[in-house]
């Protein structure tokens, strides 16, 4: 009998190759080669095709976009407005983070608009996901529900019975049946989202597919799929936090970076329609190295405490971490620091942090990121009603940064009353009511303010 021949995919990326590689040409991951059998496609179907002639753009109907509410507003603004009819959602996540919660908690809102939509499970019994819906609350609507793994059945109960909405709890658990390999290998998770492509696209039924991310263990992670959906959203979140984070981070149907914050509570995700609030829960007052800052997470501003604890080291190599922010923005800003204002940050250990779990990489931190710093090293303390952003250059610089208007409207709704920003910025803005706006050019100018309004 011949050998069976084989091919190399790269679980990243999906990159194919003949032979086994160390680092993937495409990614550029390395060890991320598994082997699959070659996938056999049936030739019937061949010599049938028809000629299809292009059309012009503009004799070609937009379609009108008649979004379906999910129920879930923070879930409705990251998909961009509501469920496209006919889309493909990717919803990954670790493991155990709520993604099963999250579409359960959807399909429970979704029927109750008296919307047909079938949940497929494969990786839970009915009486599993039966005791999850308990937990969430009654159910108006009428959900089916379906325990299976065999893709080509799935097929033949979603043209039976014509469900607008189809979840797939997860991807990892579906086969084909004329794949040979493993459910959750590359080539099967490709060959199953290609299969849910199809149906989603010829037949209107919108798909929300469940992904699960994991470093090690799992043989495709779902890399592979991001190319082939619609819409790609991430659910995130600390495992010390019950706060939950849900990112768009490809959208066909609306923008990207947009996200809704949720918190899991005991009967399941509560929608969290403040999260300035809920971010600056626990605040301490009047302790040096707390200072508030205004970030932007998509088309909202979120307020977050950043803190850092300035110590004398004990050892010759300072200890410095970040947490919740660039380790490597953080180290660049105290050199900085020492550089521009001749603080000797060399012999401390510095500890930073973006309280609440939240993770905050824009460069408008950086000037709350410095001043914690300086507060913390000179035991200043910054006024509880203080907000602060802005970018800081490798010159000291304090550098403009973009919606500096929403930052500055959050900051006044949430009640602080002075807002520290750069000079730039603060020429074009008008001041809303009740805050203060202090415009600065350099960090020896916020040094300046914070030792006079200490
Ligand atoms: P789950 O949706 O099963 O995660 P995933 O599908 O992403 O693997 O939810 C996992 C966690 O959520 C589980 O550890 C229990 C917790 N949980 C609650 O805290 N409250 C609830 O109401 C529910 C349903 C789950
Ligand atoms: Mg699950």
């Amino acid at each position: 009998m011949a050998k069976a021949k084989t091919v190399f995919f790269c679980k990243e990326c999906g990159y194919e190759s003949s032979k086994w590689l160390g680092q993937c040409p495409g990614c550029k991951s390395w060890d991320v080669f598994v082997e699959e059998p070659i996938v056999k496609r049936s030739s019937s179907g061949l010599g049938k095709r028809e000629l299809k002639e292009p059309e012009l753009l503009s004799s070609v109907k937009s379609e009108t976009e008649s979004r379906i509410s999910s129920g879930i507003s923070e879930l409705d603004r990251v998909l961009g407005g509501g469920i496209v009819p006919g889309s493909l959602v990717l919803v990954g996540g670790d493991p155990g983070i709520g993604k099963s919660t999250l579409l359960l908690q959807t399909c429970r809102e979704i029927v109750n608009k008296a919307i047909k939509v079938l949940y497929i499970t494969g990786e839970e019994s009915k009486g599993q996901i039966k005791m999850r819906a308990d937990r969430l609350g009654a159910f108006s609507g009428e959900l089916l529900l379906l325990c299976e793994t065999n893709l080509d059945l799935i097929e033949d109960v979603v043209n039976k019975h014509k469900p607008e909405i189809v979840v797939i709890d997860s991807i990892q658990t579906m086969y084909k049946e004329d794949i040979s390999s493993a459910p959750g290998s590359v080539g099967q998770v490709r060959e199953a989202t290609g299969a849910l492509m199809r149906m989603a696209k010829s037949t209107g039924i919108t798909i929300f597919i469940i992904g699960h991310v994991t470093k090690e263990g799992m043989v495709a992670g779902p890399r592979v799929l991001e190319h082939m959906v619609d819409t790609v959203l991430y659910f995130e979140g600390d495992n010390y936090a019950s706060y939950r984070v849900l990112r768009a981070v490809k959208n066909r149907f609306g923008s990207t970076n947009e996200i809704g914050v949720f918190e899991m509570q005991g009967s399941g995700l509560v929608e969290v329609k403040n999260p300035s609030e809920y971010m600056l829960n626990g605040r301490p007052e009047g302790e040096p190295g707390s200072v508030v800052s205004a970030s932007i997470e998509g088309t909202r501003p979120i307020l977050v405490e950043v803190q850092a604890l300035i110590s004398h080291t004990n050892f010759n190599m300072p200890r410095r971490t970040a947490a919740g922010t660039d380790y490597n923005r953080v180290n660049l800003l105290m050199a900085v620091l020492e550089k521009r204002l001749g603080i000797q940050l060399g012999d401390c250990d510095a500890y930073v942090n973006v309280a609440g779990g939240m993770r905050v990489t824009e460069p408008a931190l950086d000037l709350a990121i410095v001043t914690a710093i300086l507060s913390s090293f000179r035991n200043i303390t910054i006024g509880s009603k203080t907000i602060m952003f802005g970018e800081v250059g490798l010159t000291g610089e304090i550098r403009a940064v973009n919606m500096a208007d929403q930052r500055v409207v959050e900051a006044a709704k949430m009640g602080f009353e002075t807002c520290i920003l750069p000079q730039a910025n603060k020429g074009k803005l008008k001041t809303p009511e009740g805050i203060k706006l202090v415009g600065v050019k350099n960090i020896g100018e916020v040094l300046q303010y914070i030792k006079e309004n200490r």
